[in-house]
């Protein structure tokens, strides 16, 4: 979940570092640091580090040497051992100085390598697993080993997943990196006389698109010349760099306050992106360009699970609904961190799909490797162009949504609605479950998609409304059936996760059976009811909730009178095919959410205790 940046190259290397971090936020914010070698008098090594945010360690290093130093490391940390403070903070050094290190992931056998080192006289600075790194490294070095061998034979001590990034001053102008596992992606990336390591493609493209990515056991080392690459067991690695195709650009903030307002807004050009990838409207036709191998085989599938976590699991919930309604075929949900465990039975003819933005979360890579081992066919929908998920999969669908910043997922969770139904149609195609016309029919709605979402957006008045009347509620209920009950759940995940308000999402016909209990008028319930949703059935269920004294917010199609009558508030949509209401009507939940957090001062895209791709267990 940490951010991990480092340089090597002939410009200073602080700022660039500093915009890095600032570039990772997202992936952790409660500390920072960074460590510079060869400062401008001469030699050494100048680490300076801070709790919270990056503006800390900004100010820190004003008044800190080695302005001038062109090799350095940075670190944008959320913590798992050691409460965030200064000292907990990243870098890390040996005690003799000779080794600085970074680190995401959890070194899972830290306490029994401690006692181990401190037995042998080294001495602990922080509270931190990752500082085990620095201690055998230094070992290693110590008895004349390169670096990147004192790495290599490092990480076969240590048990878990990690990225690990390293220099030493017995190296300057060198920086080695290795990846163990899942617990997050290292990226090279090649500029002109410059090289840069990072966890992901956020720190790298604002200096260069050519980027490679390490395997799992893979190390590299890295200087202002190049980079070479060997695995765990000491063999040369070929590792190939290639040209990543997104926009730096959209990585900026542009005219909104928070990258999720943008990323709200830019739900319409997302949308159409990634459909005008996957379908032609004219003729009518799905292509998948990289479903790979699983092409060929979508007509032998005979039953689905979908995987993935939080908001990619809500997604993943709208298209089993999707994959059995078009294809026939049986398809279910699973909790990607349930299913690795539980030893699932996979028979011949299933399909695991996996739903991941990032392509990074270790739970999704997790269970994609139960799934591997028990030769499942898999195909993964994934935002992050070459992320590990991509790799592991036969096939991938990929959403064209553009870099997502905020930590609140939003135009991802709709575009991978738009890929899970340009598969579920694909493979009702391929197995003859749907007619040429029908797929015509569905194209077509999703051609208007895009349209019906920009009339969402267009007037904020109605959620700012809302706001107002509702931001000091302590707790919300979601409620919806059928394709709503999936965009319930994910409307009251935005709210908890960005406002802290405590919000549950049920499907409607649950209620009865327990939640209705806490209804009383500070108890404000959210209906997802378009004209499709079974409507009707949820009409009682308001009923039920008003009898009991709370207030109700209704999401219905335009022209619904009846059930806005019926509703203390009612946010319209626009009426729509029965498999595009999700996507439409998840939009009002995302700027309710949004517009609530920020009257309650929340820190929108930087929620406390979460980052944005969750790399360790
Ligand atoms: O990158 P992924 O799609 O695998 O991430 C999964 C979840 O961590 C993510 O959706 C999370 O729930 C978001 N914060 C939700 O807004």
């Amino acid at each position: 979940m940490c951010g991990i940046v480092g340089y090597a190259g002939a410009r200073p290397a602080t700022p660039i570092l500093v915009r890095a971090l600032r570039d990772l936020e997202y992936r952790g914010y409660d500390s920072a640091g960074i460590a510079v070698l060869g400062s401008a008098d001469g030699e050494g090594l100048v680490i300076t580090k801070r709790v919270g945010k990056i503006v800390n360690l900004e100010s820190a290093l004003d008044s800190s040497p080695g302005n001038e130093a062109t090799v350095g490391i940075g670190h944008t940390r959320w913590a798992t051992h050691g409460r965030p403070s200064d000292l907990n903070a990243h870098p890390h050094t040996s005690c003799g100085g000779e080794v600085v290190v970074i680190h995401n992931g959890i070194v899972e056998n830290y306490a029994a390598l401690r006692s181990a080192l401190t037995a042998r006289g080294h001495t602990f600075a922080s509270e931190t697993d990752t500082e085990t790194i620095a201690h055998l490294m230094e070992e290693r070095t110590r008895s004349g080993l390169p670096l990147l061998e004192a790495l290599r034979l490092t990480i076969g001590e240590l048990e878990g997943s990690h990225a690990i990034v390293a220099m030493s001053p017995s190296e300057p102008g060198a920086i080695v990196a290795a990846r163990v596992g899942n617990a997050g992606g290292v990226v090279v990336g090649y500029g002109e006389g410059e090289m840069l390591v990072a966890s992901d493609l956020a720190a790298i493209l604002p200096h260069t698109q050519q980027v490679a990515f390490l395997a799992s056991h893979q190390l590299a080392r890295v200087d202002r010349g190049g980079a070479a690459y060997i695995n765990g067991d000491g063999s040369p690695a070929t590792v190939e760099p290639h040209r990543v195709p997104i926009d730096p650009v959209s990585a900026l903030k542009g005219q909104y306050e928070h990258f999720m307002l943008k990323e709200i807004m830019e739900q319409p050009e997302a949308l159409s992106d990634t459909i005008r990838s996957l379908v032609t409207i004219e003729p009518a036709g799905i292509h998948l360009p990289d479903l790979g191998a699983m092409s060929d085989r979508l007509s032998e599938v005979r039953r689905v699970i979908l995987i993935g976590m939080g908001t990619s699991l809500h997604a993943a919930m709208v298209g089993r609904a999707f994959i059995e309604r078009l294809s026939g075929v049986p398809a279910e949900t699973d909790n990607a961190s349930e299913f690795r465990y539980r030893d699932p039975v996979l028979g011949p003819g299933t399909l695991v799909v996996s739903v991941s933005q990032s392509g990074e979360t270790v739970d999704v890579l997790e269970a994609m490797a139960v799934a591997r081992a028990k030769q499942a066919m898999q195909i993964t929908i994934c935002n992050t162009e070459g992320a590990q998920t991509t790799r592991v999969a036969g096939g991938t669908v990929y959403t064209r949504a553009g870099l997502e910043r905020g930590v609140a997922s939003t135009k991802c969770f709709t575009t991978a609605l738009v890929a899970l139904y340009a598969l579920a149609l694909r493979m009702g195609e391929a197995n003859g479950y749907l007619a040429r016309e029908r797929i015509a029919g569905h194209i077509q709605d999703l051609a208007r998609l895009p349209d019906a979402v920009a009339r969402v957006l267009q007037d904020h008045t109605p959620y700012r409304a809302l706001a107002n009347h509702f931001y000091d509620a302590r707790h919300f209920l979601f409620l919806g059936r059928g394709l709503a009950f999936p965009v319930a759940m994910e409307g009251a995940l935005k709210l908890k996760e960005i406002s802290y308000i405590h919000a549950e999402g049920y499907a409607a016909g649950e209620m009865k059976h327990g939640p209705i209990a806490l209804v009383d008028r500070s108890f404000p319930t959210v209906a997802v009811a378009p004209a499709h949703a079974l409507r009707s059935k949820l009409v009682s269920n308001i009923e039920q909730i008003q009898a009991r004294g709370g207030e109700v917010i209704v999401v219905a199609s335009e022209g619904d009178d009846e059930l806005a009558a019926l509703a203390d508030h009612a946010i319209f949509m626009p009426a729509v095919p029965e498999f595009v209401e999700p996507f439409v009507a998840t939009v009002p939940l995302q700027c309710l959410s949004y517009y609530i957090a920020l009257r309650r001062g929340c820190d929108v895209d930087q929620p406390r205790n979460l980052a944005k791709t969750v790399t360790v267990e």
